[in-house]
């Protein structure tokens, strides 16, 4: 992102500026479906081809290919740079005055919010310490060995088994839409088939009932939001239920404690990360005060963004399961995406950091930090026990994995250290495995170095935005994934996504997954990473709009995505081979760099290797032992 304005708040100006809107003000935009048409302001022509989509936010030219986000469109129809396209449409939607505004027509205002949230978080600690109803909770507090002090210093409550706690109380206060923007009461509009939808059909009640309750503070140590265990394991099927998604509250950027961590994350450089809340406190208790932990859902690059600011080196403690291993590396992932050191301490199977500290002791979890191994070890192990590495399509899939990981790193000191510790780890010279990342990250970088070109033209077909038309496969698994994001799954897990060879493609599909993951919409998370000149956002529109291509010989379109996986996997391997025997061919006949006969031998075996893992991929079934 340019520098000047920070990504947050262009991503507020671009929630503020929707894009029919936009469009719309500057001419005619007809209803067709749930999109809108109309004639082409970018060229001539008689019947409309250009299409806004409203719900997924672009604007996209059957006719001449232009299109993207409602930053893109501005630049292409005012004639100006990124940042000028920025602050017109901050201007238009004059987000400061629109808070106000907000707040002056009874809206959710973040004042308000941040009120409620402190004073709601004082009124369950207040039951839980005083009330007589809250005694299973005080007796389920005193097992757990988590004393008063931390229902002070951690602001813990207790909300009574009612329904109309908060709506009694704070309703006086405050107006019921308010307190369900803050996520403390549910509205339900019960379906009994009468006919009328006034308001005295719904049911308004306490979304928190029988739950201890943990205060979910922001950096600043406002409260804004809340994580509710329930005492009694039959009690409901839910162990945790959170606040839900609210101006304050955004679960991809919560850290649990980090108010209480952050000055300990500084002065140590370095971060505890937990999975749970509970064990986060412990640790505090136990002197160990710079564990966070993110709120019960999936790590994202915001969470990676925010310790970033505080610490170098982030140590993971994760469940020793197989779901804790992966959660393990996928996080170690993303944190060494955002250039933070990491590093993974095992917990014995079946322990978490609060019960290690309770049966063993603050020492014995010093000494499980201590011996916190580097990612690669780790991933390296774990790696190894689901696969073979003795075999060499085995080690292939097992570097290929570390390689993925290593060229996250951004920093070029850790980045050779890992690679050197790759390659006596796994066997493998280190000048093999730099030339195999050097290969995967130059295809990565190929559309930032690009200059932006000398003119902003439209682009004219797919392929011309890539210099070169893209593999028609590589398309068609975006289309896929678009289609069907619930696939997203199977690429992840057999498609490393260095084998896709066009640049944009590999982005938009990296983006697709992630927002799979986060559950957001990919033109949003796009709308993030791309760079001024905005050409993920036009690929990835046109993509979007394209009407699906996608049917094809297969029932169905996980039958079709997996013989994609298999197409490009073929493709990749094709490549190597071909590069293998140039290679060879070159040194035989002295038109290239003379390999020994060892090399050359060793050049053989990986050919002939890779005929037959080729032969396996035609088909799903043979290729799944391998993939
Ligand atoms: N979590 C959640 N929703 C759930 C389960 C878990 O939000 N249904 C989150 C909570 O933040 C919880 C964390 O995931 O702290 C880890 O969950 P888990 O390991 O199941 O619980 P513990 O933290 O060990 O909690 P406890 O010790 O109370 O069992
Ligand atoms: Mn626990």
């Amino acid at each position: 992102m340019p520098r000047g304005i920070p990504d947050s708040l262009i991503e507020e100006i671009r929630q503020h500026s929707d894009i029919a809107t936009v469009i719309g003000a500057y001419f005619h935009l007809q209803r067709a479906g749930t999109t809108f048409k109309a004639l082409c302001p970018f060229h001539k022509e008689k019947t409309p081809s250009f299409t806004v989509n409203p719900v997924r936010q672009f604007y996209h030219c059957f006719g001449c290919n232009a299109g993207g986000d409602v930053f893109k469109f501005v630049m292409e129809y005012e004639k100006v740079d990124f940042m000028t396209a920025v602050r017109m449409l901050a201007q238009k939607a004059n987000i400061r005055i629109e808070i106000e505004e907000r707040s002056a027509t009874g809206g959710p205002n973040k004042e308000t919010l941040y009120a409620i949230n402190e004073k709601t978080a004082r009124h369950y600690q207040q039951i839980l310490l005083q009330a007589a109803e809250a005694a299973p909770a005080r007796d389920y507090l005193k097992r757990r060995q988590l004393p008063e002090s931390a229902i002070a210093d951690f602001t813990i409550g207790f909300a009574p088994d009612a329904w109309d706690t908060i709506l009694l109380r704070a309703a006086k206060q405050y107006s019921i839409a308010d307190l369900e923007a803050a996520g403390l009461v549910v509205t339900a509009r019960p379906d009994d088939g009468t006919p009328g939808t006034g308001p005295a059909r719904e049911r308004r009640y306490d979304r928190f009932r029988n739950r201890l309750m943990f205060a979910i503070h922001d950096e600043q140590g406002r409260v804004i939001g809340f994580s509710g265990r329930i005492l009694d394991k039959d009690a409901s099927p839910a162990k945790y239920i959170n606040t839900p998604e609210t101006p304050l509250f955004r679960k991809s950027r919560v850290l649990y404690a980090l108010h209480r961590a952050r000055q300990a994350i500084l002065e140590a450089h370095q971060a505890i990360l937990c999975e749970g809340q509970i064990d986060v406190i412990r640790c505090h208790l136990a002197g160990f005060t710079r564990a966070v932990a993110a709120q019960g859902t999936a790590f994202t690059e915001e969470h990676a963004r925010i310790l970033k600011r505080y610490a170098d080196d982030v140590i993971l403690v994760f469940d020793a399961d197989t779901a804790g291993q992966n959660a393990s590396l996928r996080t170690a992932a993303i944190l060494f995406q955002a250039g933070l050191a990491v590093r993974i301490a095992a917990l014995p199977e079946g322990e978490d950091p609060d019960s290690l500290i309770l049966n063993k002791g603050g020492d014995a979890f010093q000494k499980l930090l201590d011996g916190a191994r580097s990612v690669l070890d780790f991933q390296i192990d774990v790696l190894s026990a689901r696969d073979n590495r003795a075999s060499e399509a085995g080690l292939m899939r097992i570097t290929a994995a570390v390689l993925d990981m290593i060229r996250r790193q951004p920093n070029a000191v850790y980045q050779a250290k890992l690679l050197q510790e790759a390659s006596s780890r796994l066997q493998v010279p280190e000048e093999a495995l730099q030339r195999e990342l050097r290969r995967g990250t130059q295809a990565e970088r190929r559309p930032e170095q690009a200059p932006a070109g000398p003119e902003p033209v439209p682009a004219v077909g797919p392929g011309a935005m890539a210099g070169r038309p893209a593999p028609p496969g590589e398309s068609a698994l975006a289309e896929h994934l678009i289609a069907e994001p619930a696939l997203a799954g199977l690429v992840r897990q057999h498609l490393p996504l260095d084998m896709i060879t066009t640049p944009l493609i590999r982005q938009l599909i990296q983006a697709i997954l992630d927002a799979e993951t986060a559950q957001r919409d990919v033109m949003a998370v796009l709308s993030e990473r791309d760079t001024p000149d905005r050409a993920l956002s036009t690929f990835a529109a046109g993509v979007l709009a394209a009407p699906s291509k996608i049917k094809s010989a297969f029932a169905t379109h996980e039958e079709s995505l997996k013989s994609l996986i298999l197409g490009i996997r073929t493709q990749a391997l094709q490549h190597q081979r071909k590069a293998l025997d140039a290679r060879l061919r070159a040194s035989r006949s002295g038109t290239g760099p003379k390999l020994s006969a060892k090399e050359e031998k060793l050049l053989e075996t990986e050919y002939l290797e890779i005929g037959m893992i080729l032969a396996k991929m035609k088909s799903w079934a043979t290729a799944l032992p391998i993939l």
